[in-house]
């Protein structure tokens, strides 16, 4: 007779657990862990919301010890923008409150998060060398979704690296992103062949872990995972296809604090995003503004949605409390906040996908879509636990506020990709009133026109009304933007560094100022290769590397109306930018430097003289391999579009419904089987 599965997992977990990199099996949360006497959940209203203690400690500890460096490492004495000593000693005390949101899009938004991040980063000389590096070192809050998330995370969980190390390694303890591994099929096409097989049986003992806890798993769980070899550090070429380290598992995004650069106050306090899918809805299209939209940060999950209002604390988010208290003392888990699965649920867009109700799967053609739409329709029938195609987490806000909040009633929450509401651009928790930020940035790889897959603005239109009708008591208000996606376009705000909300008409300003970095084509003119699909799922050393240095040379060189040159003075006018809220905090208010007021005309956008795209000519729009050698060679089921997109779907969704089944079969704790 066999041995039984769990006893057989447990050997193996123990036996694997015994090398000091850990297992895979250390993606199983604990539970039944002793509750602490202490109140983990705290509800509020938006009329008196307030921050975690010791999020306001983080961030108050870094004004007061790293910010000031960094302001005069940046900004130097002022007279480079054209303030004068006893302008800039006032501004001092006074600095502004910054925070970068990066917004989804798969590889592609990770990628291009990386090349702004480095055209921001004063440890990199040709962003120094440009002004605009140094951003970054000020900044308060970073928050990413879905692909934003994945950056987000491994900067996060690699000990705040330069982008450099982290992509591309560093030759010692990071091993990069190898992003040619297919996300997938890293073994390549064949499914069946031995590497892939064994990759496919490391996620697996992952995801029996955690379901043998008594924890309904679903497709994000494998999803997680196949990200966590990616972004997370203990994933070499070398050991991929192996099960000599844990591949990530067991990193909590509670233990961020933990990390050395934390400890130093380094990196911003970061923040990831989730939409949620009301319970019982079963919605497979794109969510309307309603849902409530979750946060995680290394201390906290829950959301400053008026509805909700209320946190927990993420070192017991696995736990299913009833208004506010576990169902007895020993009831608690941990350890659910894995980093993987964080950066899953945030990424976890299959509800939006695959549509059976239609019987259709975004990007496919009927034909393609209908054989494979058979096979997953088989599959994930058989799972008939809880919502497969969502991330499933205990809801530890059941009872609270049953007035105004939709799953108040139910023990579980459906979390899903954080674009699902149509705000790609996580810049929602930038604007709490608690977090008191003078200046957001949006850094914008949505994948929005349709041929061309440019962002066009809808993003932040999106974030504009949703902020502007239901979040009015506890969000800032918006800045003025224009008013569609087609007013984008043909303003070219959408095609260049914008800041909005530069002529507030208060004291202190009704609105943040918005400092828009969308992904656009090339300034010099040369041809795209930032431009690509959400679901192209592998790139080569060289795709990454020039994709990255375009982002790169575009964060840097601003634009110069009418013409394809880059604008020596945008590090300058970026830093103006950056330090025009201070002026409003010193009384009397000092006036707006001559230099700085140049650089506004140039940048800001003013609805009542709005710019045009016409001033930027020669871009070219239609995406260019720079790699097509590289993409035929190793990996041909990418070598076209079409192929590329149909590959990457049928790799992940064949490998996450064979997951699925398997689970359904073996582990009789998550399946019942129809
Ligand atoms: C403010 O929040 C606290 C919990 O932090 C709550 O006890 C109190 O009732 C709230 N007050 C108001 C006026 O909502
Ligand atoms: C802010 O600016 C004012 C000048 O209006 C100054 O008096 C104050 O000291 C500054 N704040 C700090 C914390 O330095
Ligand atoms: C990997 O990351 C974790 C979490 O940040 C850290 O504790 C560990 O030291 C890192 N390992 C290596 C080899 O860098
Ligand atoms: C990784 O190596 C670098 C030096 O190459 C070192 O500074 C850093 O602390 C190491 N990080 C970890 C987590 O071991
Ligand atoms: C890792 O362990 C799992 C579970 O036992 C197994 O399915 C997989 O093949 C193993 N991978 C390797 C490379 O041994
Ligand atoms: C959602 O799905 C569940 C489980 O399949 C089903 O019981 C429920 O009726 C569905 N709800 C709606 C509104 O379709
Ligand atoms: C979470 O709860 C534990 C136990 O009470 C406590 O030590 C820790 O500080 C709490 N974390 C946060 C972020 O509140
Ligand atoms: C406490 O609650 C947990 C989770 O619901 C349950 O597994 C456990 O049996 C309960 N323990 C007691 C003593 O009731
Ligand atoms: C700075 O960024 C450029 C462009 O991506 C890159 O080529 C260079 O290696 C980076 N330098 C460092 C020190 O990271
Ligand atoms: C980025 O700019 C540098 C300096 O102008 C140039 O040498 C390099 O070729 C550019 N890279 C790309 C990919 O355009
Ligand atoms: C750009 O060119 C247009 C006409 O082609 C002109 O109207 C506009 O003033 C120019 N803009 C700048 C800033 O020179
Ligand atoms: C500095 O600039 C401010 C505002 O432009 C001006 O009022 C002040 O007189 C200047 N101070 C000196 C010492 O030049």
């Amino acid at each position: 007779m066999l041995l039984p599965l769990p006893l057989l997992a447990l050997t193996l977990g123990l036996v694997a657990a015994a090398s000091n990199e850990g297992s895979v099996t250390d993606y199983a949360p604990a539970t039944n862990v002793q509750c602490p006497d202490t109140p983990l959940v705290r509800v509020f209203t938006p009329q008196n919301q307030t921050l975690h203690p010791q999020e306001v400690a983080y961030v108050n500890a870094r004004a007061a010890d790293v910010l000031p460096g960094a302001w005069k490492d940046w900004i130097g004495d002022g007279t480079g923008i054209g303030y004068n000593a006893s302008v800039m000693q006032a501004m001092e005390g006074n600095w502004s409150k910054i925070g970068i949101g990066i917004s989804g899009g798969g590889f592609r938004a990770a990628q291009y998060g990386a090349g702004v991040l480095s055209g921001l980063d004063a440890r990199n000389e040709s962003a120094m060398a440009a002004g605009t590096g140094g951003l970054l070192q000020v900044a308060s809050y970073l928050s990413g979704l879905s692909g934003g998330s994945w950056i987000t995370g491994s900067l996060y969980l690699n000990n705040w690296p330069t982008i450099k190390d982290m992509v591309f390694g560093n030759g010692g303890n990071l091993s990069g992103w190898l992003l040619d591994l297919n996300l997938a099929a890293p073994a390549g096409v064949d499914l069946f062949n031995e590497d892939n097989q064994y990759f496919f049986g490391s996620l697996l003992w992952s995801i029996e872990a955690k379901a043998m806890k008594g924890l309904d798993t679903s497709i994000t769980d494998p999803w997680a995972r196949m990200i966590s070899y990616h972004f997370l550090n203990q994933t070499t070429r070398a050991n991929f296809f192996t099960n000599n380290t844990a591949h990530g598992a067991g990193q909590l995004w509670s233990n961020i604090p933990e990390t050395a650069a934390w400890q130093q106050l380094q990196p911003p306090f970061p923040i990831i995003v989730s939409d949620s899918r009301p319970v019982g809805s079963n919605m497979t299209t794109a969510l309307p503004p309603g849902p409530v939209v979750y946060e995680m940060t290394p201390l906290e999950f829950g959301s400053w949605d008026p509805n909700l209002s209320a946190m927990v604390n993420m070192t017991y988010a696995g736990t299913h409390f009833v208004n506010g208290t576990p169902p007895n003392e020993t009831a608690c888990v941990t350890g659910f906040d894995q980093a993987g699965f964080i950066m899953g649920s945030s990424a976890s867009l299959f509800n939006q996908i695959l549509d059976f109700a239609q019987n259709t799967l975004q990007g496919f053609s009927s034909q393609d879509a209908s054989g494979l739409l058979y096979v997953l329709g088989r599959q994930l029938q058989e799972v008939s636990t809880r919502a497969n195609d969502v991330a499933n987490w205990p809801n530890p806000f059941q009872g609270l506020k049953s007035q105004n909040f939709e799953d108040s009633a139910s023990d579980w929450l459906e979390l899903i990709d954080g674009s699902s509401n149509g705000e790609n651009v996580p810049i929602g928790q930038l604007f709490v009133r608690a977090r008191g930020l003078d200046v957001v940035v949006a850094v914008d790889s949505s994948a929005d026109e349709a041929t061309n897959l440019w962002p066009n603005g809808s993003s932040i239109v999106k974030s504009a009304s949703r902020i502007s009708t239901l979040l009015l008591a506890s969000h800032q208000l918006f800045p003025p933007i224009p008013m569609t996606p087609d007013d984008f376009i043909s303003t070219g705000v959408n095609r260049r560094p914008t800041f909005f909300g530069c002529y507030p008409t208060q004291n202190p300003p009704e609105y943040p100022m918005l400092i828009y970095l969308p992904n656009s084509p090339p300034l010099n003119g040369d041809n795209p290769t930032t431009n690509t699909g959400t679901f192209q799922i592998a790139y080569t050393p060289v795709q990454t590397r020039i994709f990255i240095d375009q982002v790169h040379n575009n964060t840097i060189g601003g634009f110069l109306p009418n013409t394809t040159g880059p604008d020596p003075n945008f590090g300058k006018c970026l830093q103006c930018a950056a330090v025009d809220r201070a002026r409003y905090k010193i009384s009397p208010m000092p006036s707006r430097s001559d230099f700085c007021g140049t650089c506004f005309q140039q940048y800001c956008f003013d609805p009542q003289n709005p710019p045009s795209q016409s001033e930027l000519p020669g871009r070219q729009f239609v995406f260019v391999d720079p790699d097509p050698q590289g993409v035929s060679g190793a990996l041909t089921f990418f070598a076209a579009h079409k192929a590329a997109l149909i590959g990457g779907f049928v790799g992940l969704f064949v490998v996450i419904a064979l997951l699925v089944t398997f689970l359904c079969v073996t582990t009789f704790l998550i399946c019942r089987v129809s």
